[in-house]
C-alpha cells in the first residue's frame, strides 16, 4: 500500500507538543513563514519571464547592489510576519536596522522574533541558477509588554528555538528544525502544499565535496590554503571533488545530502568573512548541528560567539563532521 504522503501543515500540528514551549505561537510563525515562501517561489519562478530581473537601483547597508527580487522577497515575509501578528520584531539582511512590531490590540504581546535573509544567492537569479531564503527564530530577552531592543536580536546562536531555509531550485523545498532533528518538505506546485520528503536530514559524518571560491586562494588564510591543498591531494581517497554554486543555501543543501565542507573564509577583502553571523551563519550553524555537522569560524563554534552588532560578519566553516574537524586542524597547526 503506498505510503500516506504528509504536509507541512500536518507536521507542524504534529510535532507542536514536542516543542518545549508548546503555545501555538511558534507554529503559526511557521505557518507564515510557509506562506511567504511559496509567494516569493512563485515570483522567483517568474523570473526569466517578467522584466524583474536586475537591480532595484539601491544598495543595502554593507553597500552591495539589492537585485529587484532581493526587495519582494524582503517586503514579502516581513508583510506576512507582521500581518499575523505573532512576531515582536523582525531583523533582515536588507533593513539598516531592526524592525519593533507594536500590535495596537495586544501591545508587545508576541514573544517571537525573527531574523531572516531574504534571499540568499541574489546574483545567481539572473542566470536561472538555485536562490533561497533563511530565517532564524529566538524567544525575547526583554519583558513582554515593551518594545523589542536591540539586546533581543544579538543573542548566540546556541539561543535560536528554530531556524530553516527555503531553497528555490529544481524543486522548492522547505527544510527547517526545532531543536528536534532537520526536515525537509518539497513542494508540489500543482497543488501548493509541501509534503514531507527528507524526514531527519543528517550530515554523512564524512564527504567528498569541497566548496569554496577559490578565486580567492591567494587570499585566504594560510591554514585554508594547506587544506584546500590537502583536499586536492592524491591519496586515501582523495582528491575530493570541488562544487561551488555561490548560494550558501543551495551549497549547504546539497553537502548536507551527499556529504561536504562549505568554507567562506576572512581574507583582506573580507578581513572578517563575507557571510553575516545573525541572518546567515547562525541558522545554518544550528540546521548542522541539528544534522549530526559542525559549523566554526575556524577555531570555535558558531554558535557559541556572542553578537555584538545586527549585520556582523564572521568566517564560516560548516558541514560533515570530520571534514570541518581537519579544516580547523589546519587552522590550528598553520
Ligand atoms: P546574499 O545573496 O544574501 O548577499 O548572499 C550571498 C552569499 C552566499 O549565499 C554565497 O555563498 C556567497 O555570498 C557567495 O559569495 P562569493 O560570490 O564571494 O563567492
Ligand atoms: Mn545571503
Ligand atoms: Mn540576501
Amino acid at each position: 500500500m503506498a505510503q500516506k504522503l504528509q504536509t507541512l501543515g500536518e507536521f507542524i500540528i504534529e510535532n507542536q507538543s514536542s516543542f518545549q514551549y508548546s503555545s501555538g505561537e511558534l507554529s503559526s510563525l511557521i505557518n507564515s513563514i510557509r506562506l511567504a515562501a511559496k509567494v516569493v517561489n512563485h515570483e522567483v519562478n517568474k523570473a526569466g519571464l517578467v522584466d524583474i530581473i536586475g537591480a532595484a537601483g539601491d544598495t543595502n547597508i554593507q553597500g552591495e547592489d539589492q537585485q529587484k527580487l532581493d526587495v519582494y522577497a524582503n517586503d514579502k515575509f516581513i508583510q506576512t510576519l507582521t500581518n499575523r501578528n505573532i512576531v515582536c520584531g523582525i531583523a533582515s539582511e536588507e533593513e539598516d536596522d531592526f524592525i519593533c512590531i507594536n500590535s495596537q490590540d495586544e501591545n508587545h504581546q508576541n514573544k517571537y522574533i525573527v531574523l531572516i535573509d531574504p534571499l540568499d544567492g541574489s546574483s545567481n537569479i539572473d542566470v536561472n541558477v538555485s536562490v533561497g531564503t533563511i530565517f532564524s527564530i529566538y524567544r525575547r530577552i526583554t519583558p513582554v509588554g515593551t518594545p523589542v531592543q536591540l539586546e533581543d536580536f544579538l543573542q548566540k546562536g546556541s539561543e535560536q528555538v528554530a531556524a530553516g531555509y527555503v531553497v528555490y531550485g529544481t524543486s522548492t523545498m522547505l527544510v527547517y528544525t526545532t531543536g528536534d532533528g532537520v526536515n525537509g518538505f518539497t513542494l508540489n506546485p500543482a497543488i501548493g502544499s509541501f509534503y514531507l520528503s527528507h524526514p531527519r536530514m543528517e550530515f554523512p559524518v564524512d564527504g567528498n565535496i569541497y566548496s569554496v571560491n577559490e578565486g580567492n586562494y591567494f587570499d585566504f588564510p594560510q591554514g585554508i590554503k594547506n587544506y584546500i591543498k590537502y583536499c586536492q591531494k592524491e591519496e586515501d581517497d582523495r582528491p575530493y571533488t570541488s562544487r561551488y554554486i555561490g548560494s550558501l543555501v543551495s551549497d549547504f543543501h546539497r553537502n548536507m545530502i551527499k556529504g561536504g565542507i562549505y568554507m567562506y573564509p576572512q581574507g583582506s577583502k573580507n578581513p572578517k568573512g563575507k557571510l553575516r553571523l545573525l541572518y546567515e551563519c547562525n541558522p545554518m550553524a544550528y540546521l548542522a548541528e541539528q544534522a549530526n555537522g559542525i559549523a566554526s569560524d575556524g577555531f570555535k563554534r558558531i554558535m557559541d560567539i556572542q553578537p555584538t552588532e545586527l549585520h556582523q560578519r564572521v568566517p564560516f566553516i560548516c558541514g560533515s563532521k570530520n571534514m570541518v574537524e581537519k579544516a580547523e586542524e589546519f587552522m590550528r597547526n598553520a
